[in-house]
């Protein structure tokens, strides 16, 4: 009793075989036996090595997630009340649609475009919601995939965030770079970047960080955002921005996509990312948005209509929850003002951190200019330690970090910035 036909009949089938080598166990080994072990994520890799690690001063300054100041994840306050209202109106939770919910994806363009844009005013544009910032820069390559006739080169910077490459790849462009960071200032490399660009073929993508490069939290100046724009105008060159950290650079949100609005400015009809995960700490809510600038109304209409065909065979539509409350912050003067602060707050205290790292590195007898580490913007330092080094503060001080030197500010603490300071000293001295 209890035993279906398929059970006993699997029963039998096993039963004749030699143990572990049943048909059911080797049918399902051979379909795979080709697939070899992939190498971990260097990122996620380091938050696994800092999990095992006992020791009590450890610090985690690979992933890239805002702490407070004693080290903990934070939840804004905006956040928790537009979640608050969300539940006192009992929402149900149908789909939503394939572009996503309309009060996000408004109030989205505007955070990027600008409250006065004319490309809103035109209704030159469309939004779509998308699956983070990750989820953007997919829909958004496999969109230029489909649809840019003039080229399959993404331009990177170099560096460039480590997921842009397979993001790209994988949605079927080739992958090429262009200068952009200087080791020896651990600054800007304008020249460099203004030599690559200027070779360019024509009509190449060029991708730009709006604002904190990641990794090396090194962005151009305005001045340096308008002549690279005067570049890609000559060059005739289609820039894509990603902007995952709007606010958390400079703590201004306008300030923040001033290059965005720089470029449109200067007629460049582009595409850009957004991520709510850094600067509404909604990382595992997954929101965001893509937006294509258009040259008319009636592009964006039937590029509205070619974004929807590409999403609904990927994920159908996007998830509700973490766009509700998106929309309540950006569309409720009340929880946006106080959002505004908060994202000051979170921008404030990495800056902090940053100033208090290079005076207890002073204070320590560092004769290194760390000038840079309090040059460089939004959650991350390129500092410019170099691989042993790096080791070094790994084995010996338990301060863990990527290969490259990165470290992620929001990490550091006025706990445990003395404590980082005396680590790079020992290995840097
Ligand atoms: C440069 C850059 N782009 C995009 C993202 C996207 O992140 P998410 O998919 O979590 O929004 C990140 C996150 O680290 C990033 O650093």
């Amino acid at each position: 009793p209890g035993l279906s036909w398929w059970g006993s009949a699997a029963r039998l089938v096993v039963g004749g075989l030699r143990p572990g080598l049943s048909w059911w166990g080797s049918a399902a080994r051979s379909w795979w036996s080709h697939v070899e072990m992939g190498p971990p994520d260097p990122i996620l890799g380091v938050t696994e090595a800092f999990k095992r690690d006992s020791n009590p001063k450890k610090m985690n300054l690979g992933v890239g997630a805002y702490r407070d100041d004693n080290g903990k994840p934070y939840v804004l306050s905006s956040v928790r009340k537009a979640e608050a209202l969300m539940t006192s109106k009992n929402l149900d939770k149908e789909y939503l649609p394939i572009g996503g919910l309309a009060d996000f994806t408004k109030a989205s363009a505007q955070l990027a475009l600008g409250d006065g844009s004319d490309v809103i005013q035109g209704g030159r544009y469309i939004t779509v919601q998308t699956i983070s910032g990750t989820g953007s820069l997919r829909v958004g390559g496999s969109f230029l995939q489909r649809f840019y006739k003039h080229s399959c080169d993404v331009y990177l910077p170099k560096p460039s965030w480590g997921n842009h490459t397979p993001i790209f790849r994988d949605a079927g462009l080739q992958l090429k770079g262009y200068r952009y960071y200087d080791p020896k200032t651990c600054g800007f490399d304008f020249a460099g970047a203004l030599d690559d660009i200027s070779k360019i073929p024509e009509q190449s993508i060029i991708l730009f960080h709006a604002c904190a490069h990641n990794p090396t939290g090194v962005d151009p100046k305005p001045e340096q955002w308008k002549e690279l724009a005067e570049l890609v105008k000559s060059r005739r060159l289609f820039p894509f921005f990603d902007m995952a950290y709007q606010g958390f650079a400079s703590g201004d949100t306008d300030r923040d996509a001033w290059a965005v609005r720089y470029f449109i400015q200067q007629g460049l009809n582009l595409v850009v990312s957004q991520s709510y995960a850094k600067n509404m700490g909604l990382y595992g809510e997954r929101v965001g948005a893509f937006t294509v600038v258009c040259s008319d109304a009636d592009e964006a209409k039937r590029v509205e209509s070619q974004l929807k065909i590409l999403i609904r065979p990927m994920y159908s539509n996007p998830p509700i929850n973490g766009a509700r409350i998106a929309a309540s912050i950006l569309n409720q003067p009340d929880l946006r003002s106080e959002w505004l602060q908060e994202v000051k707050g979170m921008a404030n205290r990495i800056i902090s951190m940053r100033e208090q790292l290079v005076s207890n590195l002073k204070k320590e007898g560092s004769i290194h200019s760390w000038q840079h580490i309090s040059d460089q913007i939004g959650m991350f330092c390129f500092t410019g330690l170099r691989p042993e080094q790096v080791e070094r503060l790994i084995k010996e001080f338990s301060i863990y970090m990527t290969k490259d030197g990165r470290i992620s500010v929001a990490g550091v603490t006025s706990g445990n910035v003395g404590y980082l300071a005396h680590a790079i000293h020992q290995v840097t001295k």
